[in-house]
């Protein structure tokens, strides 16, 4: 069980944190060089139909992959446990990433134009940021780096 777990766990990584490298890195520059808001939203509607399950898909994992690391659900947010520790910091990233993503879907993505473009790029550089973070804290689970 425990080898699909994070089987599922690490396809979902590479979805997520891999889509959205390309996206800041090959979509975005060429985005704001042609100030082409159409070109974003297109990307941003074709990725969210793979990259909205592939998180899905890490959350459900990653809390199964931490309820068998730490089956008493109450340690996860005792901040003295190391293993705790660094399931809390995935929760932080989770609800900074949802946050941005809300902040985005709500405020930002409904009036998108050329003015706003930069404000958009932003929690793109944010969220990309946040899912190679992602990856670090889940690889210091064995490496020990947060320990
Ligand atoms: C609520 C969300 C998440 C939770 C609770 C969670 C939890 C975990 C846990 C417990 C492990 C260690 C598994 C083990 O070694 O037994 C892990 C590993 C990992 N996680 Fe997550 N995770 C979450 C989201 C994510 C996301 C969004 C990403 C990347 C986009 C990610 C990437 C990884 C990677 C790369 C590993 C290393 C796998 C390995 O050691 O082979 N996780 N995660």
């Amino acid at each position: 069980m425990y080898g699909y777990l994070i089987l599922a766990h690490i396809l979902g990584a590479t979805v997520w944190t891999g889509g959205h490298i390309v996206l800041a890195l090959a979509v975005l520059p060429r985005v704001l060089k042609e100030k082409s808001p159409q070109r974003l939203l297109e990307f941003e509607s074709a990725f969210e139909r793979i990259g909205k399950p592939a998180m899905l898909i890490q959350i459900v994992t990653g809390l199964l992959l931490a309820h068998r690391l730490l089956p008493d659900i109450s340690l996860w947010l005792d901040w003295s446990n190391p293993i705790s520790r660094v399931i809390a910091i995935k929760f932080i990233l989770l609800t900074l990433t949802i946050l941005l993503a809300v902040d985005a879907k709500l405020r930002v993505l409904p009036k998108l134009s050329q003015q706003n473009l930069w404000d958009m790029a932003l929690h793109i550089i944010a969220v990309t940021l946040l899912s190679i973070i992602f990856v670090i804290v889940g690889v210091s689970f064995k490496t020990g780096w947060l320990y």
